[in-house]
């Protein structure tokens, strides 16, 4: 039997919300791996080469996320760090140029929206590995999406990104609409689902047994205020530069959960910048520090307010388990809106817009916007709504392996063209 040909491709992930969309795909590559090995007719090997930039580098913000999907081991890491978004963006490129002449792949994939993203995008649009001009094809998972917030660097990423890209991976109608308005080419345009969601189905059933609830003493609450025996909480994230970096705004949006942090326990995993400015902005007063967390553990429940409990950032399983038993989640990051809608779990999204519009017309989430009034007021409703499990066309759990089938595709083509 004649072995099969390999195709090299880079895949790219940096920081937090990479993992959870990157980790079906390499588990797709290694299916489709096995598939060809056994001598599927004309199926070409895919050797993955997992870049990790270091965007995010804090064990709670990536080796932990590594070992909850099953990732393997990066096999290059470029130890970037935090930086300005010049010069992170830069670093990344600068870093993976050389990488990219090395290994010379055929394709590179590139998923959400950070700096990482662009950047590694960048890269791959300009480089030529011979004089003819050859370069690897560009894949962008979650394509399309659209805030029309220019302020918001995410936007930016995302713009660019999709403009470089040979092969754009849809999460969304809104998408394709988006991108068509744009002039990007429909035939580079695919329809795939949410990779996001892959992992959540695939993890759903072992983050049930984490054993968060019960560290977080939330199933020990009364009986009367409790369902199956967990307590009824609440669940908060907050990171956004636009709500964390202003001490009015992270202001507003605190006395704004005033009603529903009296209502119910408010659990706020914060995100390190998000810690950082709470201290910067001697807002601890608002917070229960849980053991374990930065600054010490030192508890302020002594203070006044000091009601919602503060925990530092949680891993996928935990954080997976915490979301799916939660009453109400109030949140400003992108994917925990997709992920509350598969789940059926009420979400409340402090920003005045979302690149996920589907979350809103056929899922759980309500946007508030960021004033005080506005939150209580979509908190209050939220809390006693009853959502439907919804999903969304295509969030089936087999997103991964329709874009590496079209992945597999592409290379082909090229390859004998
Ligand atoms: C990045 C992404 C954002 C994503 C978020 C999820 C961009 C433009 N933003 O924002 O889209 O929703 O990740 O978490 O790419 N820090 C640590 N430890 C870490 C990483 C960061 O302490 O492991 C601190 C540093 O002080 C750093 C700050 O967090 O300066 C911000 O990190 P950065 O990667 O610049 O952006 P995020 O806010 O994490």
């Amino acid at each position: 039997m004649q072995s099969a040909k390999v195709a090299k491709i880079i895949t790219v992930v940096g920081a937090r919300p990479n993992f959870m969309k990157a980790a079906p795909i390499i588990a797709a590559m290694g299916k489709h791996n096995e598939r060809a090995a056994g001598g599927e007719a004309g199926a070409l090997v895919l050797q993955n080469v997992l870049v990790h930039t270091g965007q995010h580098y804090d064990e709670a913000m990536s080796d932990r996320f590594f070992a909850d999907l099953n990732i393997p081991k990066p096999d290059v890491h470029l130890g970037v760090g935090s930086g300005s978004h010049a010069a992170q963006t830069a670093e990344i490129m600068k870093r993976f140029e050389e990488v990219v002449l090395k290994e010379r792949p055929d394709l590179l994939i590139v998923v959400g929206d950070v700096n990482s993203t662009l950047a590694c995008a960048l890269v791959a649009g300009k480089i030529s590995y011979d004089a003819s001009g050859k370069r690897p094809l560009i894949a962008h998972v979650e394509s399309g999406l659209r805030s029309f917030d220019r302020g918001m660097p995410e936007e930016v990423n995302r713009i660019l990104t999709d403009h470089l890209a040979d092969l754009l991976f849809v999460t969304e109608p809104s998408g394709i609409e988006n991108l068509s308005k744009e002039g990007v080419s429909g035939s580079k345009v695919h329809f795939v689902g949410n990779t996001m969601i892959d992992s959540l189905l695939a993890f759903k059933h072992k983050a049930d047994q984490s054993p968060i609830l019960n560290q977080l003493g939330l199933r020990e609450e009364s009986r009367a205020n409790s369902t199956n025996g967990t307590a009824r909480y609440a669940l908060l994230t907050l990171h956004r530069p636009s709500n964390v970096d202003q001490r009015e705004s992270l202001l507003d949006i605190l006395e704004g959960l005033d009603e529903l942090a009296a209502s119910c326990p408010i659990i706020f995993p914060a995100h390190p910048r998000t810690q950082k400015r709470i201290t910067d902005f001697g807002l601890e007063h608002f917070f229960r520090r849980e053991a374990g967390s930065r600054n010490g553990g030192k508890s302020h429940s002594d203070s006044a307010g000091g009601r919602i409990r503060l925990v530092d950032p949680l891993g996928y399983l935990d954080f997976l388990c915490l979301m799916g038993n939660a009453a109400l989640v109030v949140t400003d990051s992108g994917g925990i809106q997709e992920e509350t809608t598969c789940l059926g779990v009420p979400c409340v999204t402090v920003r005045e817009n979302t690149e996920r519009p589907i979350t809103v017309q056929v899922g759980t989430n309500v946007l508030a916007g960021t004033a005080k009034e506005n939150i209580r007021r979509a908190t209050r409703q939220q809390l006693g709504s009853k959502a439907a499990k919804s999903a969304p066309q295509g969030w089936d759990g087999k997103s991964a392996e329709r874009i590496v089938e079209l992945v597999h595709r592409e290379i082909r083509k090229k390859h004998s063209s």
